[in-house]
């Protein structure tokens, strides 16, 4: 069984705009093809220290490259920053590369994120190609074209909208994933089946355990990629990738440099739940479909304790949410599944109402 859907996913491929998301060895064929066509100057392999122990033979063994520099970030998010930046550009800048150069994110999201943006300001922008390592980076961050860095506290301050000139998914890669990792990706699954799929949020919320399969991952992607093809520069519909995500960011953001530092996908699957809470209370959203949100992702994710005072200091980060405009916090909220609406302000009152719906 798991070889036939090995077989079909291994020749299908999603596009997106000017390129193409490729699975399986289909996709690194494909990428040897591509790098033989297109002559580049110089091939960086951009990896952090995970990815350099447990992806990179992986992949080498899988495309034929004769010539390639590698550039290697330190892992985490707290590496997601302006210095990694400077030190990854001077290395490509002491090795040659110029604006005939490529480079090969193979990563998760912190080097898919910081890759593309280092490929998209380095000499005015060059290629790069996409090879993500975890669930998230699968089936979120490395597709849509968005790059960018942390800035002081915040998430994500400074970036670009840069395509890669393709985004390959080899599953295999997670086998040497973290077990924290694949939850922390599951919450963009998740995310993306009540934002646009009953189907997928039916066959997911009936079982109280994480699904990652192929066709999993194929169908979150197509999710993403569909939304983004309408509406690439978020003025509109892509806003609802958000949902979860304005309180899940502040949450992230607040618990950062504290022992109870969150994953993304684990701060997500918080908002997921306050933003769930308060579409019920100001559209309706069916209450027995929160409280299964709720109980699925309470099965998932260990429950973390948040008090009064600490409620009031994310509430305060919010403000500084990019997706903020004009001082207005603006939410993603449901009024069914697959029905979002966006640019919601939410009053402070109802935000500490949905913390407690979390932590009853
Ligand atoms: N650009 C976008 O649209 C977008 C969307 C969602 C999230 N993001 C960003 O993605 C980032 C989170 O990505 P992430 O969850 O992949 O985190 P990550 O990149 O930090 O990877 C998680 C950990 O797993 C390790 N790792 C990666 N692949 C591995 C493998 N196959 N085996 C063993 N270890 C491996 C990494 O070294 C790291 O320690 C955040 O910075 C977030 O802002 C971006």
């Amino acid at each position: 069984m798991l070889f036939c859907i090995v077989q079909i996913y291994m020749n299908k491929e999603i596009t997106s705009g000017s390129y193409s998301i490729l699975f399986k060895q289909n996709g690194f064929d494909r990428l040897t093809n591509y790098l033989n066509s297109k002559n580049y100057s110089k091939i960086f392999i951009h990896i952090d220290n995970n990815t350099k122990k447990f992806c990179l033979d992986v992949f080498l063994a899988k495309i034929t490259l004769e010539k390639y520099d590698l550039i290697e970030s330190c892992d985490g998010e707290e590496n997601k920053n302006i210095n990694s930046c400077l030190k990854l550009w001077e290395i490509i800048s002491n090795n040659g590369g110029d604006r005939n150069s490529l480079i090969i994110n193979l990563g998760g999201g912190v080097v898919t994120d910081m890759g593309g943006f280092i490929a998209s300001t380095y000499k005015r922008g060059i290629d790069y190609i996409n090879v993500p390592t975890t669930l998230l980076s699968m089936v979120d961050a490395s597709i849509g074209g968005k790059t960018g860095i942390d800035f002081g506290i915040l998430k994500n301050q400074i970036g670009t909208f840069h395509d890669p000139q393709m985004v390959i998914i080899e599953s295999d890669f997670l086998k040497t994933l973290k077990t924290n990792q694949i939850s922390s990706g599951y919450a963009e699954i998740f995310k993306h089946s009540l934002i646009y799929d009953l189907k997928t949020f039916n066959q997911l919320i009936k079982n109280d355990k994480i699904n990652y399969d192929l066709n999993i991952i194929y169908d979150s992607i197509n999710i993403k990629n569909s939304i983004v093809l309408i509406d690439k520069k978020e003025k509109k519909e892509r806003k609802s990738l958000n949902y979860g995500h304005t309180l899940g960011h502040a949450i992230e953001s607040y618990f950062l440099n504290t022992e109870k530092k969150l994953l993304h996908g684990e701060a997500i699957a918080i908002g997921i739940i306050l933003a769930s809470f308060i579409s019920n209370k100001l559209f309706k959203f069916s209450i027995s479909h929160v409280n299964s949100i709720k109980k699925h992702v309470d099965s998932i994710y260990k429950k973390i304790e948040i008090n009064e005072n600490q409620i009031e200091s994310i509430i305060d980060l919010l403000i500084h949410d990019k997706k903020n405009s004009h001082g207005k916090i603006n939410f993603v909220l449901l009024e069914d599944v697959a029905k979002p609406i966006y640019d919601v302000q939410v009053n402070k009152s109802l935000i500490k109402e949905s913390f407690k719906y979390y932590l009853s």
